[in-house]
Formats: structure tokens, sequence, C-alpha cells
């Protein structure tokens, strides 16, 4: 990578911030919990109870406000997504339905619906945390 690509890539958080490549996934802000335990109902959040369903939302965790996408990816599973990008940090767009991928817009890289890398530049999967689907909720422990 050139001098002039190598500064780009790690100034690409700061620029996003700048240019308003940041938060796309917007939603609700939930408070912090210092059990570090988030429970997303389905009676607040419909959209979580069926297979398919994604909530965006900003969560004031331990380690500050992260952008968290929760994916219904089955009747019986749910991933809880950093929507952080793993190349040089810009947040990534929102889940594409007919793709099930979540692109970036800072350099390309997209990730499933699960948050393995699909394409580069990145090469390690969006952060996922620990989630636990039950018959009313799905929890997710996000610090
Ligand atoms: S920050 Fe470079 S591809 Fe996402």
């Amino acid at each position: 990578m050139s001098g002039k690509g190598l500064l780009a890539a790690s100034l690409a958080p700061q620029l996003a911030a700048l240019t308003g490549c940041g938060p796309t996934g917007g939603g609700p802000t939930i408070p912090h919990d210092p059990s570090n335990r988030y429970t997303f109902d389905f009676t607040t959040y419909p959209e979580l109870g069926a297979a398919g369903g994604v909530l965006y939302a900003q969560v004031e965790a331990t380690s500050g406000l992260v952008p968290v996408a929760l994916v219904r990816v089955s009747q019986a599973a749910a991933v809880a997504l950093a929507m952080i990008c793993t190349h040089a940090g810009c947040e990534v767009g929102t889940l594409d339905p007919s793709s099930k991928t979540f692109s970036c817009p800072c350099h390309g890289s997209v990730f499933s619906e699960t948050g393995a890398v699909v394409r580069g530049p990145a090469f390690s999967p969006l952060h996922q945390y620990a989630t636990q689907v039950t018959a009313s909720a799905i929890v997710a422990t996000i610090a």
C-alpha cells in the first residue's frame, strides 16, 4: 500500500465521522445496563419476533456507544453484531434484504448476515456478541 493509501486507511474512521459516513442503522438508544445483558422483547421490538427480522440499536455499552444489528437468522437463533467494520473501523450499512449482507461504505468490504467476511479488504468477521433466544425476547450480552 502506498503512503497515501496507508494514510487514507488509517484515517477512514475519522473521515467517516466528519463526512457523515457514520451511523446508518440508527434505531433506539439502549441505556447502559451494568450487567451487560440487554433484553429485546418481542412486544417492544416485534421485528425480532420472526425469522428474518432485524433491529438496529445504539447500545450504551461499557465500552461506549456501540451500533448493533440484531438479526433473527432463524426461529431458534439470532446474532448481535457490532456494525463496525473490522478493516478500518467505519460503520457498515444496514442489511441488504436481498443479498442478506452488510456492506462497508469506506472500502467495500461485505459481511454475511452473521458477520462473516464475504469480500475484503476486511479479513476478520464483524464482532459478534453472545445471544440467547427465549420465547419472548432476544437477550444479548454486550460489554
Ligand atoms: S473500513 Fe475499510 S472496508 Fe470497511
